[in-house]
């Protein structure tokens, strides 16, 4: 589980966060979203190696959400071609369904937004090698990703997969499942859009349960949706999958689309 660092200060192109406290929009629809508060960041460091590749191709396939930040990205510009649908993945971890799927939707233009910067190096490193061209980077939170840096109705697609399952009670409001998001990606979805979330939590799927009709743009289609525009199969079994599955725990999966 992971929560970021702001003590960095960030250097151009090299991935950092801003320092000081993390950005939290006031949405002010009274709904409810995570909170990030004041946890602290377990510290991963970059091998050698993955610095190099980080350092030389970062400034290319990659952006960190700013306090400066406060303007959408073009994303027709950044993937160098236009009129191509947008997924955005939050929280991709090392980014293992990501290199996986994206070959398989090359015609799609795949966001991987993520806080924890190895993970995101290891994406890198996956796309750079494979030759991956349909992949792009954002360190930052995913919900103030999603606020400041994408248009209404901007995306295709948004996928959560295992999102930390915050297991104490007095954690769940730091999921990253609630109310407001659920709201947020849907306001930032075309109508026809799909939201994809995966889950091995027993208690956070039961948290979704409760919430799947929640956001009355979000039509819940269950799982599985054959007719679904986009891929939804994820390809691999991640490492968290993979421990998730080892203690015989269920995933759960889950699609809305924008009505
Ligand atoms: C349990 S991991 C799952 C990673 C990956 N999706 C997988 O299936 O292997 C959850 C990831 O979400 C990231 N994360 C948590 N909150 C986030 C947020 N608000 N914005 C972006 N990433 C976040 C964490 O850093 C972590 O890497």
């Amino acid at each position: 589980m992971n929560t970021p660092d702001f003590s960095q200060t960030p250097r151009e192109g090299t991935g950092e966060l801003p320092a000081g406290r993390p950005l939290q929009t006031d949405f002010g629809t009274g709904l409810d979203y995570p909170r990030l508060g004041s946890v602290t960041f377990r510290r991963g460091t970059l091998t050698d190696n993955q610095e190099a590749l980080f350092n030389e191709h970062w400034p290319r396939l990659g952006k960190v959400l700013t306090n400066e930040t406060d303007e959408h990205i073009d994303v027709d510009a950044w993937f160098g071609r236009s009129g191509h649908p947008t997924i955005l993945e939050i929280g991709s971890g090392t980014g293992t369904s990501t290199a996986a799927m994206a070959p398989l939707e090359a015609d799609t233009n795949i966001i991987a937004v993520e806080l924890y910067k190895p993970g995101l190096a290891k994406l890198l490193g996956a796309v750079v090698r494979g030759g991956i061209d349909n992949v792009r980077m954002v360190r930052g939170d995913g919900v103030e990703v999603l606020a400041r840096m994408f248009g209404e109705e901007s995306l295709d697609g948004v996928r959560i997969f295992f999102p930390d399952p915050w297991p104490k009670a007095r954690h769940h409001k730091r999921r990253i499942i609630q109310s407001g998001t659920l709201n947020l990606i849907a306001t930032r979805l075309k109508p026809g859009g799909v939201l994809h979330v995966a889950t091995d939590h027993a208690d956070y799927a039961e948290w979704i349960d409760e919430l799947v009709d929640v956001e009355p743009m979000l039509e819940y289609k269950g799982w599985p949706w054959a007719e679904a525009p986009l891929l939804t199969d994820r390809q691999v079994i991640t490492k968290f999958e993979g421990k998730g599955l080892n203690k015989d725990h269920v995933i759960r999966e889950y699609l809305w689309e924008k009505k």
